[in-house]
């Protein structure tokens, strides 16, 4: 089949972009979406043209480095599925198909289809971690795991960190990307120490990261290559309030996240139909964190263009 790229151009972080369209012909249901762009970028280089950058690394939906917009859809619109597992065979002869990067302030973009992603990392940092003895391995069985906690944590760790969520959210929001870090350790035996640390810490740091909030819009959950449910969005807004709650009788410094000083206004940024719990937790964060930007506003969704 022969088709048409639109592709989003861009030289480096500051220069900038455009998209430039490129014929390709030949390419075969049996490739894969990145193994298109290959021959595109061979043939590209034969011309002693650059060639169009974009992240890859195990190619089977693993690891989280790929990524991109397919017409306007995070990965290309196949439920769970990443862009490097997506098969040439969803598409048409003489299809026009668009490419371009994740649009957020958080992921301003590097070059080409690649964005920084950095952000993701320094919310991991702020708490996707377990404190545990050192010394030798324990038996398996010595910490026993209930069935159904187990299958949560698993879910949960299914996350692959790609950004999809961010991209595909009107607001940019990381709350599905943070509540399934948070998730996976919040719910084992292990992770209970840090349970309340954690949960403050890695949210403060999702809000230092100028990702926007969850307005419930569900985006995130529709593109996400690895089906994490929204439902986790939930148990983070509750572990937050437990954290928060037990908070107010001992309270709690964080560490490694930048504890800028709130604003006098905050309130002011606040939509008048927040619901309850979010207001208990605004309340207690904005002792900690920047006041939130207004949802929808070019800050938080704007684009790196
Ligand atoms: S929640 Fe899903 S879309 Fe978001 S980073 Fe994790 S795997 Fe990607
Ligand atoms: S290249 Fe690893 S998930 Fe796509």
């Amino acid at each position: 089949m022969n088709l048409t790229l639109r592709i989003w151009r861009q030289q480096s972080a500051t220069a900038p972009g455009r998209f430039v369209s490129y014929r390709i012909n030949d390419v075969t249901p049996e490739m894969s979406f990145l193994e298109m762009l290959d021959m595109l970028n061979e043939d590209l280089i034969n011309r002693q043209e650059p060639p169009v950058a974009f992240e890859h690394d195990c190619r089977e939906g693993i690891c989280g480095s790929c990524g991109f917009l397919v017409n306007g859809v995070a990965h290309g619109g196949q439920r769970g599925t990443t862009v490097c597992q997506l098969a040439m065979r969803f598409f048409n002869d003489g299809d026009t198909l668009t490419l371009e990067p994740w649009r957020a302030r958080a992921f301003p973009v590097i070059r080409d289809l690649i964005v920084n992603r950095s952000a993701f990392d320094r919310i991991i940092q702020a708490g996707g971690f377990i404190t545990a003895p050192t010394g030798s391995a324990p038996d398996a069985n010595a910490v026993l795991v209930p069935k159904e906690d187990a299958d949560t944590a698993f879910d949960a760790a299914a996350c692959i960190g790609c950004g999809a969520c961010v991209a595909a959210c009107p607001n940019a929001s990381a709350m599905l990307f943070t509540s399934a870090k948070v998730t996976h350790l919040n719910s084992l035996p292990q992770g209970q120490p840090q349970r309340d640390q954690r949960t403050l810490s890695m949210v403060a740091e999702m809000r230092n990261e100028v990702f926007g909030s969850c307005t419930n819009h569900g985006e995130c959950e529709a593109v996400c290559p690895k089906q994490i449910p929204i439902e986790f969005i939930g148990k983070l807004n509750r572990d937050l309030i437990r954290a928060l709650w037990h908070r107010r009788r001992e309270p709690l410094k964080i560490p490694s996240v930048v504890q800028l000083p709130c604003a006098e206004d905050a309130h002011e940024h606040f939509h008048d139909d927040i619901r309850p719990s979010q207001e208990v937790a605004r309340r207690q964060l904005q002792e900690d964190v920047p006041a939130p930007l207004p949802v929808g506003s070019p800050e938080h969704a704007g684009t790196s263009r």
